[in-house]
C-alpha cells in the first residue's frame, strides 16, 4: 500500500473542500486506486465538516497534531485525540518539525503517540534531521534517537506510519539525492524493524515533493508514499504527483 498525505498546515476555509472533492473524484476513477490511500490533514476548524463529508468516500481525514493526555483538560487551545476521533477523523500527525521547534519534546511526543493510539487514531509520526545535523554527519544517529525515544515495541505497528522529513527540505524546494534517500530510508526501516521485532511500518518521504520530482522517489525501495505540504493546496498539483508516480 502507498500513501499520499496532504498536510494543509494553516490553510483552508470551508469552501476549500472543493480541492479535496476534485482529488476524491480522481481517486475514485483512477485505475491504480487500490494501490494507494489519500489522507488529508486540514486545520482543526475544518476537521468535523470534512470528516463527515468524506466518511463514505475515498479520502480519509486527520488532524495535524493532538494533545498528549486527558480527554478534557484546562489547557487553553489544546485538542485531545478523543475529541479528534469523536468528530470522525481517523489519523493524526505527531512530531512535525513545526511542532518540535515550538517545544514538543520526545517525552511529550511519546505521550501523544500513546494517547492517540489509545483513542483509535492512526499516527503519522514525523522525524527528520536539520541542516546542522546533516552537515555534521549526524543524520543517522538523530533519526535513530527520534524513533527510539518515542516509539515502543508494544505500540501497534499497524496503526503507525513514519514520515521522514528532513527539516532543511520542508518548503525549500531542496530535496536529498537519490543515494542519500536510499541510505537514509533503509536505515529508518532497519531501526523500526529492530524496534518492533517484525516488519517495519510504512515509511513516507516529505519535503518539497511535487509532480516534477516524484518519479525519482518511486525507484527507492523503502519509500512507501509521501507527506505533501505546499503541493497539497492545489488539486492539480496533488493529482499530478499521483499520476507521475504511477506513470
Ligand atoms: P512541503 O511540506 O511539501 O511544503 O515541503 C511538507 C511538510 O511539512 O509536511
Amino acid at each position: 500500500m502507498r500513501y499520499f498525505i496532504g498536510n494543509w498546515k494553516m490553510f483552508g476555509v470551508p469552501k476549500s473542500i472543493n480541492i479535496l472533492n476534485k482529488i476524491n473524484s480522481f481517486h475514485s476513477k483512477d485505475k491504480n486506486r487500490r494501490k494507494y490511500r489519500v489522507i488529508f490533514t486540514p486545520p482543526y476548524t475544518l476537521l468535523e465538516t470534512y470528516a463527515k463529508y468524506f466518511r463514505n468516500k475515498r479520502i480519509s481525514i486527520g488532524s495535524q497534531n493532538c494533545y498528549q493526555k486527558d480527554l478534557y483538560s484546562s489547557n487553553t487551545a489544546a485538542v485531545s485525540p478523543f475529541m479528534i476521533r469523536a468528530v470522525g477523523a481517523k489519523y493524526t500527525l505527531i512530531g512535525h518539525s513545526d511542532n518540535r521547534s515550538e517545544g514538543d519534546t520526545n517525552d511529550m511526543l511519546k505521550d501523544k503517540v500513546k494517547f492517540a493510539l489509545k483513542n483509535n487514531l492512526k499516527v503519522v509520526f514525523c522525524i527528520g534531521e536539520n541542516k546542522k545535523d546533516k552537515k555534521n554527519n549526524r543524520t543517522f544517529s538523530v533519526l535513530k534517537n527520534q524513533i527510539t525515544k518515542v516509539l515502543e515495541k508494544k505500540f501497534n505497528r499497524n496503526n503507525i506510519i513514519v514520515a521522514y522529513e528532513p527539516v532543511w527540505s520542508i518548503g525549500t524546494g531542496k530535496i536529498p539525492t537519490k543515494k542519500e534517500l536510499e541510505k537514509t530510508t533503509m536505515h529508518i526501516k532497519k531501526v523500526l524493524k529492530h524496534l518492533f521485532k517484525t516488519k517495519s511500518p510504512a515509511v513516507l518521504y516529505g519535503g518539497s515533493v511535487d509532480g516534477s520530482n516524484v518519479e525519482m522517489f518511486k525507484e527507492i525501495r523503502d519509500i512507501d508514499g509521501f507527506l505533501i505540504g505546499g503541493a497539497s493546496k492545489s488539486s492539480k498539483k496533488f493529482i499530478d504527483i499521483i499520476k507521475n508516480y504511477y506513470r
